[in-house]
């Protein structure tokens, strides 16, 4: 079998993830302003590390992941909604992202705050999308508002093959789920509360499981749910997906106070200026990466039930908890 090299497989997969949404965010919208707020957001960069999760789950239960394309960049969506929201003044006050300038600071708190609207909504369509073209696919891409395209009431592009829509259901709901209240929204939420808190076990644990663990983990169940795995398949990946959620976070705290600006393309040390309730803060650095060293092989260790077909999921676990960005 040939070398697997995870920096190439992450890039053919955000590859395709990119030329799936400049495909969909093609045709401009009105008022112009908020379709350039979306792309602006969307195409500053980004590891797409929550679409890659989905195909290479979806791959690993035996799935081609070029069938579910609209579902997986659905979740940079909302992704990159939640990034605007979280920069605003409102929250992290943060003024650079993805190594540029925040979406309000470039187009205005109001608009920042309804193009993460727009980006949410977006992704609960595109994550509709039933039909799909198998290989090549092209986006379908909303024709412009008031054209005579827009009366179809669908996207359209030839189609070649249709997603079972009660998968689709459940996938819908699963994104929801974890992205609202009891999820991220949530963990959000409890974030801001717990700023200039004395930090504690229990409340940092929510809010890291659901600020980002959460969105992570429906990520990952995506692929057996779409593939329609067993409950064996589903609960292995969703301890993998917890297990890696929670040291994507734990490491994004580390990375806040070790990492430089430039590299990480956001404020560094914007942690401590909030006063967030973060893993160094209650751990330390050392004690911190060694949590995160733990959950990694507890997540590796929950993909014992795969064979090679689980490779890059296992590769991409280890590179979570080596990154730099
Ligand atoms: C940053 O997410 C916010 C967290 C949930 C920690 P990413 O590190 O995935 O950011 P991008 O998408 O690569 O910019
Ligand atoms: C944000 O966590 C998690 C989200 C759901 C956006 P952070 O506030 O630590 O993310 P960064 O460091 O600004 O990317
Ligand atoms: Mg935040
Ligand atoms: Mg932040
Ligand atoms: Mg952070």
């Amino acid at each position: 079998m040939a070398t697997f090299d995870i920096k190439t497989y992450l890039k053919e997969k955000r590859d395709i993830v990119d030329s799936y949404l400049k495909s969909y965010f093609s045709i401009p919208s009105e008022p112009s302003v908020l379709h350039e707020a979306m792309r602006y957001s969307l195409f500053a960069g980004g590891k797409r590390i929550r679409p890659i999760l989905a195909l290479a789950s979806y791959e690993a239960c035996g799935g081609d992941p070029e069938d579910i394309i609209p579902q997986a960049a659905a979740l940079e969506l909302i992704h990159t909604y939640s990034l605007i929201h979280d920069d605003l003044p409102a929250m992290d006050n943060d003024d650079l992202r993805r190594g540029k300038p925040t979406s309000h600071k470039v187009f205005g708190e109001a608009m920042a705050i309804l193009t993460g609207d727009a980006l949410l909504t977006e992704a609960f369509y595109m994550l509709s999308s039933i039909k799909v073209q198998s290989s090549k696919l092209k986006a379908q891409s909303l024709p412009p508002f008031n054209s005579p395209l827009s009366k179809g009431g669908h996207r359209g592009v030839t189609e070649l093959r249709t997603l079972n829509s009660e998968l689709i259901l459940k996938v819908i709901r699963e994104v929801a789920m974890a992205a609202g209240a009891h999820g991220m929204v949530g963990g959000q939420a409890q974030d801001i509360l717990s700023e200039n808190s004395e930090p504690d076990r229990d409340t940092l644990a929510f809010i890291h499981l659901h600020k980002t663990a959460a969105l992570i983990t429906a990520s990952v169940r995506m692929g057996p749910i779409l593939a329609e795995s067993g409950e064996d398949i589903l609960t292995a990946l969703t301890k993998y997906g917890e297990n890696i959620g929670l040291t994507f976070q734990i490491i994004d705290d580390i990375l806040d106070i070790e990492g430089n600006t430039y590299e990480l393309g956001k404020p560094a040390g914007s942690d401590e200026r909030m006063k967030k309730m973060t893993y160094p803060a209650l751990f330390g650095i050392e004690h911190s990466r060694q949590k995160a060293k733990e959950l990694i092989s507890k997540a590796i260790d929950a993909l014992k039930i795969f064979s090679f077909e689980a490779n890059p999921l296992r590769k991409i676990a280890r590179y979570l908890l080596k990154r730099r960005v």
